[in-house]
């Protein structure tokens, strides 16, 4: 069965079309990244606009490179929600136009749980079967912090999250206060690479939950880039990012990502055991960070399966791959079908 997955919930006009869930035919993403970067942040109404511009070009480059006709798949699926209200309009608008004119089903996909599906995407992955149901998914993005626990297809349990900033956020709003670009996340990785040692930053444990914050650590990291003089102190000037001590910035970087994968791996491997866990999924950007994975892969005794990271941050592909397994009807596009919605504060589990 193949599949046309369209994802545009945030800053990714992404097309793919996948097999059987699992065989990624083509994956376009149009990344608005250079567009949002100059203003720090993605502000929604031009990302809606900008989705608006490279939908049909990036569909027609999503169906060139799969070799498939489009009256030819089986179905077709959009992310409905969690997202930005005007950027799911966009891709959820133009899922119903090409539903109706190729007489395909449509089919709504949260756009967590297609984050949960990217692993599926991976050839040498069968999570459902190797290692097996339960799994303990991480899903770190901009938007969302959540430990979810998947028992079956289609089956999950929200058990942890974030309780205030998600983890993707607390990256870019340190590596703005670091004088560094957008999405802050990338960036601080680049750094503290090269980083001699870290400065120490506080972890909020919450002890007793399977819940998070990153609020404390974002306001911890802006104290101490004070402190060594390289972000301005209240009432001072901003510091030109040209003469930011290199040195001081790389540190701190490098104290910001340990703390956050120190939280984010030992609360997901508590999690595990207390859900009598099979494996580890990750999932969402920030699982695209080179540290959190090899941590994760170093302190588990459970396989920890992770996707690479361009299936990590937002893809079409996991879209379709997450229609794939839905146990949604495939109904041919009807008036109710267009009714289909997009909820932008949707929850999974
Ligand atoms: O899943 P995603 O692409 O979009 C949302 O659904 O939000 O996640 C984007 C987030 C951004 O906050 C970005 O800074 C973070 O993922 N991110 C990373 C890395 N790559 C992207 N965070 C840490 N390390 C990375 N390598
Ligand atoms: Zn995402």
């Amino acid at each position: 069965m193949r599949i046309l997955g369209i994802e545009t919930s945030c800053d990714e006009t992404a097309l793919a079309v996948v097999e059987n869930g699992k065989t990624i035919l083509s994956n376009v993403i149009g990344s608005q990244v250079d567009i949002h970067a100059r203003y720090g942040g993605i502000v929604p109404e031009v990302a809606s606009r900008q989705h608006l511009l490279s939908m049909i070009p990036i569909y027609q480059e999503a169906i060139r490179q799969a070799g498939v006709k489009p009256d030819t798949l089986d179905a077709i699926s959009v992310t409905t929600g969690p997202g930005l209200a005007g950027a799911l309009l966009v891709g959820t608008n133009f899922a119903k136009g090409l539903a109706l004119a190729l007489n395909l089903p449509l089919l709504g996909i949260n756009h967590l749980e297609g984050h949960i599906y990217a692993a599926w995407l991976e050839e040498k992955f069968l999570p459902d079967t190797q290692p097996g149901f339960p799994l303990m998914c991480l899903i770190a993005s901009g938007g969302h912090t959540d430990l979810l626990c998947m028992q079956a297809h289609g089956e999950y349990q929200l058990i942890g999250r974030t309780v205030d900033d998600a983890a993707g956020e607390a990256f870019d709003k340190a590596a703005r206060v670091l004088g560094l670009g957008f999405p802050g996340g990338p960036q601080i990785q680049r750094i503290a690479e090269s980083a001699e040692k870290s400065e120490i930053l506080p972890r909020a444990w919450l002890k007793g939950t399977l819940n998070f914050s990153f609020s404390g650590l974002k306001t911890a990291t802006m104290h101490r880039a004070q402190l060594l003089g390289i972000y301005p102190k209240k009432g001072e000037a901003p510091l030109n990012p040209e003469n930011i001590d290199k040195t001081h910035q790389m540190n701190i970087a490098a104290g910001f990502q340990e703390a956050v994968v120190d939280v984010l791996v030992t609360k997901t491997l508590q999690a595990a055991t207390l859900y009598k866990c099979k494996g580890i999924i990750l999932g969402g950007g920030v699982a695209a960070n080179s540290m959190l994975r090899s941590e994760m892969e170093k302190r588990a005794t459970l396989p920890v399966l992770v996707p690479k990271p361009v299936l990590c941050t937002d893809n079409g592909a996991m879209v379709a791959g997450a229609a794939f397994f839905s146990n949604a009807p495939l109904i041919k596009p009807s008036e109710t079908l267009l009714d289909q919605d997009v909820i932008p504060q949707l929850r999974l589990g």
